[in-house]
């Protein structure tokens, strides 16, 4: 078992612009963390192995978040597949091979939920990664993402290393990317439903069915998660992060709708693909550490949107 971790040890945090890292990034710095490492992509190309490996020489972190990764909705998972499994692959293993050479002792890695079985059973547990058939949309992102799980266990298991995987359900909060081409499911809502607003449009069609069951957690609560995880967990499985209750895309189309003030219709297309039709996430593992979320959904949903009504006149001025 971990055990607390000092403020002044140096922190890496991988990814420290996006939804994830940001988010990690602000506790870290709200918990008295005092030495927390970045470098953007422009700085450092992760997908570099020799520059990953004299960066990290350069910084000796004792504690690596790896929060990087090319990350993408349906859209975006279908249009590149070689680009996600590429990308993806180099990303983990620059990272991880220069921390296994220096015997960084923590990383966290962070899977993600979709990488477990399309038709597994729900509440989904642990252990049933790597048990069925993948969700062909995002197959080859998920590929990617399960070696980086299994390279963490690996690493453990030749070095002796005690590193840490987690698997989050689809997070949402500031920082996300409301881009169209790339954005996922609750960003790609909130600005769809903005924009109606706007516009003043009588009716908003959602993408799919609207039946898909999906589970929503506050990227703060995620960021809490992460760091109970480093300084609590030390064990071989990956620990899932979510919130353990899920609803429908309509449900959530509704939510969105009251939350920018949509009162008009709300349609949907069918011919586009709904992806799994049920992902929800046992959280008995990290709930027994003592992490819990706090931040409901609705609530979060207007902190985010005010986020992004900042966030876009900000773009405009
Ligand atoms: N978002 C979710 O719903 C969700 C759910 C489950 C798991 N996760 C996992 O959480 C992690 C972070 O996701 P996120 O949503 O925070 O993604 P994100 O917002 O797209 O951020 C990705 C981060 O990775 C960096 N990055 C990408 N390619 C890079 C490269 N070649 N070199 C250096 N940096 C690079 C980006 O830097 P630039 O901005 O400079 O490009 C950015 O800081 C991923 O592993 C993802 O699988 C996310």
């Amino acid at each position: 078992m971990h055990s607390p971790l000092n403020r002044d040890v140096p922190v890496y945090v991988a990814g420290h612009t996006g939804l994830v890292g940001s988010a990690c990034v602000r506790l870290l710095r709200r918990r008295g963390f005092t030495r927390v490492v970045t470098a953007s992509s422009a700085e450092l190309d992760l997908r570099d192995h020799e520059a990953t490996a004299g960066f990290l020489r350069r910084h000796r972190p004792e504690v690596v978040l790896l929060a990087a990764a090319r990350v993408g909705g349906i859209a975006a998972n279908h249009a590149a597949p070689a680009d996600f499994l590429s990308d993806n692959l180099r990303i983990q293993l620059s990272i991880m091979d220069a921390a296994r050479a220096l015997r960084i002792p923590r990383l966290l890695f962070l899977g993600s939920s979709c990488i477990y079985p399309r038709d597994c059973p729900q509440p989904i547990h642990e252990s049933v990664l790597l048990s069925g058939p993948l969700e062909p949309t995002n197959e080859a992102y998920a590929v990617a993402k399960i070696a980086g799980v299994t390279q963490v266990s690996s690493v453990r298991r030749q070095d002796g290393l005690p590193w840490i995987s987690a698997m989050p359900t689809n997070l949402y909060g500031p920082g996300d990317s409301f881009d169209p081409e790339r954005s996922h499911v609750l960003p790609a809502l909130l600005r769809k439903f903005d924009e109606a607003v706007r516009e003043d449009a009588g009716t908003v069609t959602v993408w799919g069915t609207g039946t898909p069951r999906r589970e929503f957690l506050h990227v703060d609560d995620l960021a809490e998660a992460c760091l109970t995880l480093l300084e609590h967990y030390d064990d071989d499985s990956p620990v899932n992060v979510g919130t353990g209750e899920d609803l429908t895309i309509a449900a959530l189309a509704e939510l969105v709708a009251a939350t920018v003030g949509f009162r008009g219709r709300i349609a949907f297309d069918p011919r586009r693909p709904d992806g799994t039709p049920r992902k929800v996430l046992d959280i008995s593992t990290i709930r027994a550490l003592g992490w819990a979320p706090r931040i409901g959904l609705a609530e979060g949903l207007r902190s985010t949107y005010a986020w992004y009504r900042g966030a876009q006149e900000v773009v405009v001025r």
